[in-house]
């Protein structure tokens, strides 16, 4: 991906978690919660103020989570020294960065011993741009392993004309056959997708989202 719009990207989330610290779990969040084991370890792939982050490792989850952001991150830390969290780990990282996400991964799985690792993005994909989605799902399909799953929630085009809560950022509302497409290719089976709204209303926006759970083969 083009350097320049990966600075865009971090000026504005930059700025905005600045003055952001809310950090009530998302609803998919809680929802992934019901489903994994207890032990699994979190991946988390761009974590933002540590909302969900914070949420799992509160939960008992050991959780490496991966931003863009420094302010973000480095809010992260602020808050969970003041929780106390030790199992939580935050490290500013480009997501389009092979490296970057490959050695976050591998120390996941350092931590991970025998556990189940689990991999989580949400919000994401549609505040990345199409190459910058297709570097990182080839990176997580590399680095991934057989069985092993991933949660993505995201914007998805039904979405697009609808008003939002924040404006004057990159958006991209995600053609879900294409994203699907893109995960078959890459050896991912799909287990479970579903778009909507009601999944993730915030004030007066209800936007409409895709949840997908998909498991490499
Ligand atoms: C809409 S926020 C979502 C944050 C959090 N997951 C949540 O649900 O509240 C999008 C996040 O993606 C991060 N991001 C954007 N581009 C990124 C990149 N190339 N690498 C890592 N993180 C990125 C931003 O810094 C921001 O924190």
């Amino acid at each position: 991906m083009e350097k320049k719009n990966i600075e865009v990207n971090k000026d504005y989330w930059d700025k905005f978690y600045q003055s952001n610290f809310k950090h009530t779990p998302s609803q998919f969040c809680v929802c992934v919660l019901t489903e994994i084991p207890d032990d699994a370890v979190i991946v988390e792939l761009g974590s933002g103020n540590g909302r969900d982050s914070l949420y799992f490792a509160s939960q008992g989850h050991v959780t490496v989570a991966l931003d863009l952001s420094h302010e973000a991150i480095e809010s992260c830390k602020k808050e969970s020294k003041k929780r106390d969290v030790e199992h939580a780990t935050f490290v500013q990282a480009d997501l389009t960065s092979i490296e970057d996400v490959s050695t976050a991964i591998s120390s996941a799985r350092d931590k991970a011993e025998d556990n189940t690792v689990i991999f989580y993005s949400r919000f994401v994909m549609h505040s990345l741009d199409d190459n910058q989605e297709q570097a990182i799902l080839n990176t997580l399909s590399t680095c991934m392993q057989k069985d092993e799953l991933i949660y993505f929630e995201f914007r998805s085009k039904e979405d697009e004309l609808l008003d939002k809560h924040f404006g004057g950022h990159y958006r991209r509302y995600v053609d879900t056959d294409v994203f699907y497409q893109r995960l078959t290719d890459l050896g991912y089976q799909i287990e479970y997708n579903h778009i909507g709204q009601g999944m993730a209303k915030y004030k007066e926006e209800d936007p409409f989202v895709v949840r997908i759970i998909a498991k490499k083969q």
